[in-house]
């Protein structure tokens, strides 16, 4: 096999090696007091991670996309009236998704490297019924980061709940549920928390647990039934025999124990400080190359992602292999705009040296092209 290249895309991460000896471990059984404790630490520690002191945590094994379809499945019913803010792929994300289990769903789009007003998003709140608003905090595929204070505070004044998608946030940026009012956020392990993928991460706060009670019709399902997980979860926090709903995937929950672990020495701060000093090296760097940046406004931009165009008539695709042969892998875009747009990743355990060797790569693949 040859060298693995540096991986500079916006997830999968490369996870430090404490994580992955955890994977390697035989199986805990859930029942077993070794595995009960960790899984306490754990879910203390995402109420670290997404600023939630009285969240609620959800873990499930999965991924991002079934964290937004149980978001979806649980606060939406047919007649709830959800807003989609759109700014890229994710944001079609959640639309599909949306529409399983609601039909009233507006989308407000914004254009590529843009994101919805404030003043439009109060507007239609306005004049308009609104029960739930979610939005991605950082869209992966255009890089753009949301405003989720402003967006929550104006989401509580009309009463609607906010979810967000924190996929591509949460371990690398700022966020603050409990403080700014987000009712639910959601995640998954593969991305600024640096570890493998495979844990579908919810974050429950106390209105969004008072909306689950009030719903009108029950949920008609089981492995998606968020009353189950909780039930399983407070068990696994307050009772010495926990109740499962599905066998957990207890070599994950251990690499994700170590992950937070390793998170809390580095300082959540700090790290989150790291983030965005890498994240604006790499701006700077390809600005210096000369190749134009989707996200229109500095304040637009991820500290864990970094989206461009590729260069004029230069499919993204031929300029990732090129990296590649540089031993650096980034990313294309995503749908329709795949051949448009590059992309990297800067989030878990990525450093500066990583940013320069990224950009040195890129460098010598736009003189070669
Ligand atoms: C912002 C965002 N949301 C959702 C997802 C879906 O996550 P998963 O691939 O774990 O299902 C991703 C994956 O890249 C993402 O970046």
């Amino acid at each position: 096999m040859g060298k693995r290249p540096l991986m500079m895309v916006p997830g999968p991460v490369d996870c430090p090696p404490e994580v992955l000896k955890a994977l390697g471990e035989q199986p805990l059984y859930p029942r077993n007091p070794q595995f009960i404790a960790s899984f306490r630490r754990v879910l203390q520690g995402l109420r670290e991670v997404f600023g939630a002191s009285d969240g609620q945590p959800v873990l499930m094994n999965g991924g991002g996309l079934l964290a937004m379809e149980v978001a979806c499945a649980n606060f939406m019913e047919p007649d709830t009236h959800v807003v989609i803010l759109n700014s890229g792929f994710f944001g079609d994300q959640l639309l599909r998704v949306a529409k399983c289990y609601s039909q009233n769903v507006t989308m407000l789009e914004a254009q590529l490297g843009e994101r919805v007003a404030l003043d439009k998003v109060r507007k239609h709140l306005d004049s308009s019924e609104c029960h739930v608003l979610a939005v991605s905090h950082v869209d992966t595929e255009s890089g753009v980061k949301a405003d989720l204070k402003d967006l929550a505070e104006i989401a509580q004044k009309k009463g609607a709940l906010t979810i967000v998608d924190a996929v591509a946030s949460v371990g690398g940026e700022h966020i603050e549920q409990t403080e700014w009012g987000v009712d639910v956020c959601f995640a998954s392990t593969q991305k600024a928390l640096a570890c493998p993928p495979g844990l579908a991460l919810l974050m429950l706060g106390p209105r969004a647990l008072q909306r689950l009670n009030s719903r009108t019709t029950p949920p008609a399902m089981v492995y998606q039934n968020l009353q189950l997980w909780i039930d399983s979860m407070q068990s696994y926090e307050k009772e010495e025999t926990p109740r499962l709903v599905s066998t957990q995937a207890t070599n994950l929950i251990a690499a994700l124990d170590v992950a937070l672990e390793l998170i809390r020495q580095e300082g959540l701060e700090l790290r989150i400080q790291r983030h965005e000093q890498i994240a604006s090296h790499i701006r700077e760097g390809v600005i210096a190359l000369g190749l134009e940046l989707v996200p229109k406004h500095s304040a637009y931009y991820a500290n864990t992602v970094t989206t461009m165009y590729s260069p004029d008539k230069i499919h993204a695709s031929s300029v990732v292999e090129q990296m590649l042969q540089n031993g650096v892998r980034i990313a294309t875009g995503l749908g329709p705009r795949r051949e448009e747009l590059l992309r990297i990743g800067h989030m878990g355990i990525t450093t500066l040296t990583d940013a320069i060797t990224t950009l040195a790569a890129l460098k010598r693949v736009l003189e070669e092209l």
